[in-house]
């Protein structure tokens, strides 16, 4: 196959959901259609339950489980599938995040119930900022929950995004009878089963009174209804606008039960988007130039302190990666080739002799190489943009404890935050070091990793932040009067760049208005 079919037949995509909406069950049940997996229940993966923080240890357990289902990679009616895996619990949302700028397309899952939760929110806006196109999945249609015209209402609203339903619902709860498929004109009839493929009948014109038989006169009456409305409010589906990510295409289904997954699986695969270009600071890199490009945009730790090992998740952008070929490593501007990177297929990781862009590979890193954002190519100096810092939520200090083992943590602190697990934020005023996270769990990740790793001891104090947000002007005057004028709240980041800690909404909204020229970043890219 020529390395622009290899391209073409990719796609590498993400499901997201707020936790409990069926994002896991929904995957499972992809990767039975696949062959990647032949028993529901098998796939566990990142399902982290609403865990007591002090069973930060089992979820980190968990963790470990799943690098080898971060990535599922399956073979369906010859498209080669990736799916990204993320994590479920809030407070590693920035890894989710992050993952998000690795694929090309998402699914979400929304709970009928429940509609748009705040997780889901937080993450479609993401999507919005890099115009990543966007599936709905509505999920648990076998349960009682709200009527499917107020929730493409609140999905348009909530998400902002133009919505389009490609299936719909014939009833719901106990009641339900199966989903007209919009999309392939068909009627999908219901019967619950966890295990078995649905079974589809042609039903080209739903006016026939055919219909009748399969779903009852009532159903028949409101599917033709709603029909009538759907094609009255809605344009026809447009598959431009939702690859140019600002129109959902919308799905009704019960995962649990395999129903609805098929026809969202088959509609996937001819609508998503194959790898699409990616830009990088020189220009915007094809994924069919033949040259390899890559970046790193995961870092996932081994937690055992007896082999301290790392795997190195890398995008591929364009080419082909080949194994035991030399690839700069541009930050560190040296060659290094790969004996063992592993590519993933469903539940197991195996040794790669090439991948294509698209596709996801783990490089063993055990020696702290790579960081979060690192660029491998064939040669050519290239550094793509695009994973970015969000403003974090929590703040603390972080002071050594132990005065004897000072250089220890300053090494841990920092290969910490490369592999990205919270953000560090350098006070200019009185150099102390604040740590900044979007949940408690990675306050203690931290502190038992700094322990256990690199053998140093920590010990945090509370600060009291609001948010602290990336600054920058035109007006360099007004900068540093601003800096001046704020000393005791800059900081610098990671990358040395200018941070204002604001202690509340109301200091950080009265520095905006005093201080017009300078621009307030919540995200460190901009
Ligand atoms: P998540 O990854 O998004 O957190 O959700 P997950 O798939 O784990 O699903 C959350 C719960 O919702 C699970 O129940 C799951 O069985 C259930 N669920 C998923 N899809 C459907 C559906 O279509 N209909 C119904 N009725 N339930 C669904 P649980 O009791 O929390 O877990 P488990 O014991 O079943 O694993």
């Amino acid at each position: 196959m020529s390395l622009n079919d290899e391209i073409a037949r990719r796609r590498t995509f993400a499901i997201i959901s707020h936790p409990d909406a069926g994002k896991t069950t929904l995957t499972e049940k992809l990767l039975l259609f696949g062959g990647a997996i032949h028993i529901a229940g098998a796939v566990k993966s990142n399902k982290i339950k609403k865990t007591a923080t002090s069973d930060w240890m089992e979820i980190e357990k968990q963790r470990g489980i799943s690098v080898a289902t971060s990535v599922m990679g399956f073979e369906y009616n010859n498209i080669k599938i990736n799916i990204l895996d993320t994590p479920g619990h809030q407070d590693f949302a920035e890894d989710t995040f992050r993952t998000l700028t690795a694929v090309d397309s998402v699914i979400i899952v929304v709970d009928i119930a429940k509609g748009v939760e705040t997780q889901t929110r937080k993450l479609m806006e993401v999507c919005r900022m890099r115009n990543t196109p966007v599936i709905i999945f509505v999920n648990k249609l076998d349960r009682e929950g709200q009527n499917p015209f107020d929730l493409l209402d609140e999905l348009e609203a909530e998400l902002q995004i133009a919505v389009r339903p490609l299936s719909w619902p014939i009833n719901q709860g106990q009641r339900f009878k199966g989903v007209y498929n919009i999309f392939e004109e068909k009627l999908d009839l219901f019967t619950p089963n966890k295990q078995m493929v649905t079974e589809s009948i042609a039903f080209n014109d739903i006016a026939k009174p055919e219909l009748e038989d399969y779903i009852g006169k009532e159903n028949a009456a409101q599917l033709r209804e709603d029909m009538e409305l759907i094609n009255g409010v809605y344009n026809p589906f447009d598959k431009n606008e939702y690859l140019s990510g600002k129109l959902a295409p919308v799905f009704f289904g019960s995962a649990l039960n395999n129903f609805g997954v098929k026809e969202l699986l088959d509609c996937f695969i001819q609508i998503a988007p194959s790898p699409r270009p990616i830009k990088a600071e020189e220009r915007v890199v094809q994924p069919e130039e033949t040259q390899f490009s890559g970046f790193i945009f995961k870092i996932h730790a081994n937690m055992d302190p007896n082999h301290r090992s790392c795997i190195a998740f890398v995008k591929i952008c364009s080419g082909k990666f080949e194994r035991n070929v030399n690839y700069k490593h541009i930050r560190h501007n040296k060659l290094l080739k790969f004996s063992s990177a592993t590519a993933f297929m469903a539940q197991k990781k195996e040794t790669v002799d090439e991948a294509f862009a698209g596709d996801i590979i783990g490089l063993p890193d055990s020696s702290s190489t790579f960081k979060i954002g690192d660029t491998l190519t064939a040669g050519e100096a290239l550094h793509f943009k695009g994973i970015p810092s969000f403003s974090p939520e929590m703040f603390k200090y972080i002071e050594n404890a132990d005065p004897m083992k000072f250089k220890q943590l300053e090494k841990g602190i920092n290969q910490l935050m490369d592999e990205g697990v919270a953000q560090l934020f350098v006070n200019q005023f009185n150099g102390r070091k604040i740590i900044g996270t979007v949940g408690q769990l990675q306050f203690e990740v931290i502190q038992y990793r700094l322990e256990h790793e690199y053998n140093a001891i920590c010990r945090w104090e509370p600060i009291s932040l609001y948010k602290a947000c990336w600054i920058e002007s035109d007006d360099k005057v007004q900068l540093e009067n601003f800096k001046k004028r704020k000393q005791q709240f800059m900081a610098v980041d990671k990358s040395g760049r200018d941070v204002f800690l604001a202690d509340s909404n109301y200091v950080l909204q009265m520095a905006q208005s005093d201080f017009p020229k300078i621009k307030f970043h919540f995200t460190s890219e901009f």
